[in-house]
């Protein structure tokens, strides 16, 4: 039977990379076009080939780029012939941006999978004046932007400051800040309590041995401190993560320590597990998940909904412990 597709992040979203714009962040390799001088961006090829990606979508077939992605959603008969009649080719306003040209952290974890897939990347261009440049062409949807920070990390980002406050000078409200709570950083004060935005900090460990084993830095204890006063000095959802690496942290005893110690912070949500993108998403080989993986999964869950914390998991992951193993 005849089947559309489409996909909404495909529509919205710019992300930076060192040497492209992609159009989402995926689990796939998702689709986009390389850029040899940022200073130039051309946006009529960004246009098109969205435009080709979204046609293949609309007819059924899945591009190699999309291969293996959650996210495009089967279109209803309805909206497929509502798309035949739509003479005007939409062009959507940018709702998300990805700021991801960064690779340079202050941070050794054992799991950086940017350390993986960007060996020796360094930063090429500066995004703010591409930002900049898409206010002034009224390309951003001012009144819905999400701005996320993937990237290394923000404490080893020059530019950091400097693009919170053009995105809080046009009144964005929505962040996603993915970051290591190693540094100190003043400016995430002024993110708001939009509950759509947070700060997500992988802290993967409950105790200082642990955190140094898979951070590569002895720095524990301020980290926590740190995260109390971000806790203090701002309203803004601040997230924990625990990514569980194979015989580093992938105990039950160390992941209880990390949930008491986030229930003891306070305002702390949602706390999320992911298993290492090493033997997941990064791997051709099959990965069986183990039992006792499932059985942190289910303290996490168990814990956070008896303390009323908000608990959550990546598509992804959920649908990886569905299957058992990663492919
Ligand atoms: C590449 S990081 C960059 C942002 C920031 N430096 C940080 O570590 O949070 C983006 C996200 O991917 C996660 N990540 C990195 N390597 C991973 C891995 N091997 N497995 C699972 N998650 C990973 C990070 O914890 C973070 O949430
Ligand atoms: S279907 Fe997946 S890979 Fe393709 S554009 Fe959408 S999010 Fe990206
Ligand atoms: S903090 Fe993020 S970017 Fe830095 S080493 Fe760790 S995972 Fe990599």
């Amino acid at each position: 039977m005849f089947k559309s597709y489409y996909c909404e992040k495909l529509e919205k979203t710019l992300h930076f990379l060192p040497d492209k714009i992609k159009f989402c962040c995926s689990c796939a390799q998702g689709p986009g076009v390389e850029i040899k001088d940022f200073s130039n961006i051309n946006k009529e090829q960004i246009e098109s080939e969205k435009k080709r990606i979204r046609k293949l979508l609309e007819k059924g077939i899945i591009p190699p780029e999309c291969t293996g992605c959650v996210e495009y959603k089967e279109k209803s008969l309805k909206e497929y012939v509502q798309t035949l009649f739509c003479k005007k080719e939409q062009i959507s306003l940018v709702k998300h941006i990805i700021v991801d040209h960064y690779k340079q952290c202050d941070c050794k974890c054992v799991y950086c999978s940017q350390e993986y897939l960007y060996k020796g990347v360094t930063q090429n261009y500066q995004l703010l004046p591409i930002i900049k440049q898409l206010y002034a062409s009224k390309m951003i949807d001012e009144i819905e932007l999400k701005a996320e920070f993937q990237g290394g990390g923000i404490a080893a980002l020059k530019e950091f400051d400097a693009l919170m406050k053009e995105f809080y000078k046009h009144s964005c409200n929505d962040y996603v800040i993915l970051m290591n709570g190693i540094k100190y950083m003043p400016i995430l004060e002024k993110i708001g309590c939009n509950p759509k935005s947070h700060i997500c900090i992988s802290l993967d460990a409950g105790c200082r041995e642990t955190f140094f084993k898979i951070k590569g830095l002895d720095v524990f204890e301020q980290t926590i401190e740190n995260i109390k006063k971000l806790r203090s000095n701002s309203s803004a959802h601040i997230a924990f993560q625990y990514i569980i690496v194979k015989d580093l942290n992938d105990n039950i005893d160390e992941l209880k320590k990390f949930l008491e110690l986030a229930k003891e912070i306070g305002g702390i949500e949602p706390i999320s597990l992911e298993i290492d993108y090493r033997n997941t998403l990064l791997s051709q080989e099959k990965f069986v998940i183990p039992e006792h993986y499932y059985e942190m999964f289910n303290t996490a869950e168990n814990f956070c909904s008896e303390n009323g914390i908000w608990y959550m998991i990546s598509p992804y992951t959920r649908s990886i412990l569905a299957r058992g193993s990663n492919i």
